[in-house]
């Protein structure tokens, strides 16, 4: 298999449900796109997919069709606001886990066609510490853990952090505040985090900032666009873009963990393991 194309996988997690990790997905991407990047939007949240609900996309086909050899992820592939590729779900898809050898290849050969079309992989994650979450996560180089301020964000992003961390030798995460009331509200919240983590974990949690809470976020979500797009001066979407420019900066891995092959080979990997 080449490797000669690195792309930017992120993993777009945070324990709890409805912290905000489909909206913070999305709208990376649409910004990142904005910046000139070729982004894709893998949904794999499989039980309750809806990037494509949200941005108002009607798919055709889903991942569920690439992994049963009906198509092939170009197919798939439907293009969403400033030109991101979004690669929908289909709500109750089966579990990655549950593959047979032969769609693992055809999963691997899917990836591998469209590695060199695209920088940037986001990968929006369901709510809770799933092993379906887990094989994302722990297969993408970066993982961005949304976190909002309700004692239950906290604890759950804490043991996502833990189980990621004890079982499979992650160290190295980064933290976004979201539906944030002031600056100081998200600042407060990584230190809540990172004062449990350095007590008990041997773990680096990096803070990437905060999207503030912003009303304009969920009208946004009722005409079923991304709040980037449709309110560019919003406190939101000007936190979004300030999000892309500081993700465009992160290095990326000059190790095969900086290619897609890479993503899907520990994907599946994950499975054959489990
Ligand atoms: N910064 C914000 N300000 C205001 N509302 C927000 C903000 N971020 C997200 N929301 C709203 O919170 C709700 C949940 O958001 P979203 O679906 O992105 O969460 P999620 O973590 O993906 O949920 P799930 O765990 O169900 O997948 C939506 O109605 C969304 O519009
Ligand atoms: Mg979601």
């Amino acid at each position: 298999m080449s490797r000669t194309h690195p792309v930017q996988v992120i993993a777009v997690t945070g324990g709890k449900g409805g912290v905000g990790k489909t909206s913070v997905a999305i709208n990376l991407s649409v910004s990142l796109a904005q910046l000139g990047r070729r982004v894709a939007l893998l949904d794999a949240d499989l039980g309750l997919a809806n990037v494509d609900v949200l941005l108002g996309l009607t798919p055709k086909r889903t991942l569920e069709d690439v992994l049963n050899g009906r198509c092939d992820l170009l197919e798939v592939m439907i293009t969403g606001p400033a030109g991101i590729r979004v690669i929908p779900s289909s709500s109750g898809t089966q579990r990655m886990a549950q593959l047979g050898p032969h769609e693992n290849a055809g999963l691997i050969h899917a990836f591998s066609e469209i590695s060199s079309q695209i920088d940037v992989l986001i990968v929006d994650t369901a709510a809770g510490i799933s092993d379906s979450v887990v094989s994302f996560v722990r297969a993408a180089q970066e993982v961005l853990l949304v976190v909002c301020d309700e004692p239950s964000s906290i604890t759950d992003a804490y043991a996502l952090i833990k189980l990621l961390n004890r079982d499979y030798g992650m160290t190295r995460f980064r933290v976004l505040a979201n539906q944030a009331r002031t600056l100081q509200e998200g600042q407060a919240l990584f230190n809540k985090l990172t004062q449990a983590a350095d007590r008990f974990l041997d773990v680096t949690l990096q803070y990437v900032g905060a999207i503030p809470y912003d009303e304009t976020m969920r009208k946004a979500i009722q005409r079923q666009k991304a709040v980037v797009e449709a309110a560019p001066r919003s406190k939101a979407a000007l936190a979004f873009k300030a999000l892309a420019e500081k993700v465009d900066r992160w290095p990326l891995a000059s190790t095969p963990r900086g290619h897609l092959e890479f993503f899907v080979e520990q994907l599946v990997q994950a499975d054959e393991a489990g």
